[in-house]
């Protein structure tokens, strides 16, 4: 399914965020708007400190309320503008409609409480269920995310869990409400590789019974491939590409979309080739003309260094932030 057209189930539309520093408010999103639809997983790609989490962050309803701000755009959740609301209106929102997990299980998890009753906190708060109820859903929830015993293991602490498993804890919590949107952000990235794999079937597999619309916030090229319907790339505060998986994968727009493909190991197609060279520049020393340029091998002097690419349509349903979209021949996977 797609996301385009009125009844998107997500859209974010021109979106800016700012963080207060010594020396005044400093962009590190600009501009970012993409659409996810009802059972969509969208994935958000990116190098760190590119401007994905706080891109979650904002549909949450979670970012820093007074170093921060919402400077320009809007968030609408199943046509529900969010920006705006007020704090028990949007936790209301994410008891209800949208639920996020993280990177770090153990970090979300509180270690002072047995999971069914973290479960269960949700289900009592947000749903008003009973705490026979509730126990009895937070045993179908370890089930449903696949803990073994789980009428057991209800009881048991977070630290008797491995981390594989307390990110599993962390999904049902998440499922808990029934949400309609879930944001993963690097969900797999603290697990080894057999539970990464792992986590990922079970996020396709609960959409799929579910059918919820899935954020799903990663560095990893990999890990887009085996969980995306479409890809929002981002570089430095911006989306720079968007398009269908395997558009992205095999006709990439943006050279910045061929760096990270330049960087999958051999399994993936070809050889493991240098990274991209460089670092994401932070919001406050961004540099003029195109924001990659200074790591582009295809930049053009006088060109790139002065012109500020606009995210232009290259073929339909495929955008790229680039001066030389239409003229460069780009490597995709092959
Ligand atoms: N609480 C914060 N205060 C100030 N700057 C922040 C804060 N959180 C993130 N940033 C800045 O915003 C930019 C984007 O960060 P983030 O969204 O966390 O990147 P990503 O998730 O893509 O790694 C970075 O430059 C980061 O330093
Ligand atoms: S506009 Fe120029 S510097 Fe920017 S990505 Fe395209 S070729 Fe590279
Ligand atoms: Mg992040």
């Amino acid at each position: 399914m797609t996301g385009a057209g009125t009844d998107a189930l997500l859209e974010v539309e021109g979106l800016a965020v700012e963080f207060a520093t010594a020396q005044g408010w400093a962009r590190v999103v600009d501009d970012v708007s993409f659409t996810i639809g009802h059972g969509e997983t969208l994935g958000l790609l990116g190098e760190s400190g590119c401007g994905k989490s706080v891109t979650s962050l904002a549909v949450m309803g979670l970012l820093p309320p007074r170093s921060s701000r919402i400077a320009a755009g809007s968030i609408r959740l199943a046509g529900r503008e969010l920006r705006g609301l007020s704090e028990s209106q949007l936790s209301d929102v994410r008891g209800n409609l949208v639920s996020m997990i993280f990177q770090e299980p153990m970090t979300s998890l509180d270690p002072a409480f047995r999971v069914g009753e973290q479960i269960s906190s949700v289900l009592r708060r947000h749903r008003g269920t009973s705490r026979s109820g509730a126990r009895e859903r937070a045993v179908e929830l370890l089930d449903l995310v696949g803990i073994p015993d789980a009428a057991q293991r209800v009881d048991d602490y977070p630290h008797t869990f491995s981390g594989g498993m307390r990110q599993r804890v962390m999904i049902a919590i998440a499922l808990a409400c029934e949400p309609d949107l879930l944001i993963a952000d690097e969900p797999t990235t603290a697990l080894d590789v057999t539970v990464q794999k792992q986590i990922l079937e079970l996020l396709a597999d609960l959409q799929d019974r579910l059918g919820m619309g899935v954020l799903f916030v990663t560095h990893d090229m990999g890990v887009i491939s085996q969980i995306s319907d479409r890809v929002v790339v981002m570089y430095a505060g911006q989306v720079v590409e968007q398009a269908s998986t395997e558009e992205v994968f095999w006709h990439p727009q943006h050279p910045y979309t061929e760096g990270l493909l330049a960087c999958l190991p051999a399994e993936h197609g070809r050889e493991r080739l240098r990274g991209i060279p460089g670092l994401v520049p932070g919001p406050l020393d961004l540099p003029g003309g195109c924001r990659f340029h200074p790591r582009c091998h295809h930049a053009r002097a006088g060109l790139c260094d002065v012109t500020p690419p606009g995210l232009d349509e290259v073929h339909s349903g495929h955008r790229a932030r680039c001066l030389l979209a239409r003229d460069l021949e780009l490597r995709g996977i092959s």
